[in-house]
């Protein structure tokens, strides 16, 4: 299999994983369950439980323990992304090539969604116990719950999108803000999916902060590409719509350096983690590759 096959057929495992742990509509509160499973089935591209598996693999991992936290990972960013387009937010009503939560259920529902996302992925998670076969891996698996709630909150994404939404009306511009930002919103649940594959697979803590690091790297150059994406892009092509950050006043790569500048960045920012990544005893090619091929991705 070439790469792009490769990478279509771990995109589906995550997704087919995923769906095992998205609820049933029913009920009284079938209504948020219809949204849950609106949001986090809309495609995408699951690049972080992908990467979560890859770095698993990569350090030796085996068996099904990683599973609960892939698909934990992929609901917190989907609770991410229905939060992120609500009117409070960035007010966007296309999201995957269709309309975003809020625009089909509400504000008030998608909000709920959200919500009801996040607390399934903490409950998916915690799965991962019953699987353990001894002390270590249930360790191991209390580790990777940190780690995971540590990224996704208020010292992570939730802290990054704070950051980004008080940066859009006080006009506070510097480049130390606009790192932190990226680094916390987005970076936060890439470093999430790469120490989580670590920590399951039993990496040592070098390895871990390592992963970390690299992670940093290829996040904050993921959320540059989608900057930059939101100008020269088509919505046809992102399923998103463009523009989204200029009419939001958002600080970016892009507003404060300039379009070439943020390429460069990109590029440079995706080399070191592919130096780190390169490092160690064992590689994992598809792993290096695919960091490659997010430095030019058009979606
Ligand atoms: C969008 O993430 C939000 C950012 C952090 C830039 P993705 O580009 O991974 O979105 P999907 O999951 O593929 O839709
Ligand atoms: C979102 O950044 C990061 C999140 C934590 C959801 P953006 O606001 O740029 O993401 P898009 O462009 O809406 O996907
Ligand atoms: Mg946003
Ligand atoms: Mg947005
Ligand atoms: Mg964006």
């Amino acid at each position: 299999m070439n790469f792009n096959e490769l990478l279509a057929k771990k995109t589906k495992d995550a997704e087919d994983i995923l769906k095992k742990y998205l609820p049933i509509e029913e009920g009284f509160q079938k209504k948020v369950l219809e949204a849950v499973n609106y949001s986090a089935t809309a495609g995408g591209k699951r690049l972080r439980p992908v990467i979560m598996k890859e770095s698993f693999l990569l350090f030796g991992g085996s068996g099904k323990v990683i599973e609960p936290f892939m698909a934990a990972l992929e609901m917190i960013h989907n609770y991410s992304l229905v939060h992120d387009d609500l009117p409070a937010m960035d007010n966007d009503e296309y999201r995957r090539g269709r309309e975003t939560t809020w625009k089909v259920y509400g504000d008030g529902m998608a909000v709920l969604a959200g919500d009801g996302l996040l607390n399934l992925a903490y409950e998916t998670a915690a799965l991962s116990f019953d699987m353990a076969e001894d002390t270590e891996d249930i360790k191991r698996a209390a580790r990777a719950l940190k780690i995971l709630g540590r990224k996704a909150g208020v010292y992570g994404m939730i802290g990054g999108q704070t950051a980004d939404l008080e940066a859009e009306s006080d006009g506070q511009i510097s480049g130390e803000r606009l790192l932190f930002i990226h680094e916390n919103k987005t970076a936060a649940l890439i470093q999430a999916a790469l120490m989580i594959g670590a920590v399951l697979a039993g990496a040592g803590e070098k390895e871990i902060a390592a992963m970390e690091s690299a992670a940093s790297n290829i996040g904050i150059a993921f959320q540059i590409q989608d900057d930059i994406l939101d100008v020269t892009s088509t919505e046809e092509v992102l399923g998103k719509p463009v523009g989204s950050d200029e009419r939001n006043h958002k600080l970016t790569y892009v507003s404060l350096y300039g379009l070439e500048k943020a390429k460069e960045e990109v590029k440079r920012m995706s080399e070191t983690a592919l130096t780190i990544l390169s490092s160690f005893e064992t590689r994992n090619e598809f792993l290096e590759e695919l960091v490659k091929m997010l430095i030019t991705r058009e979606k």
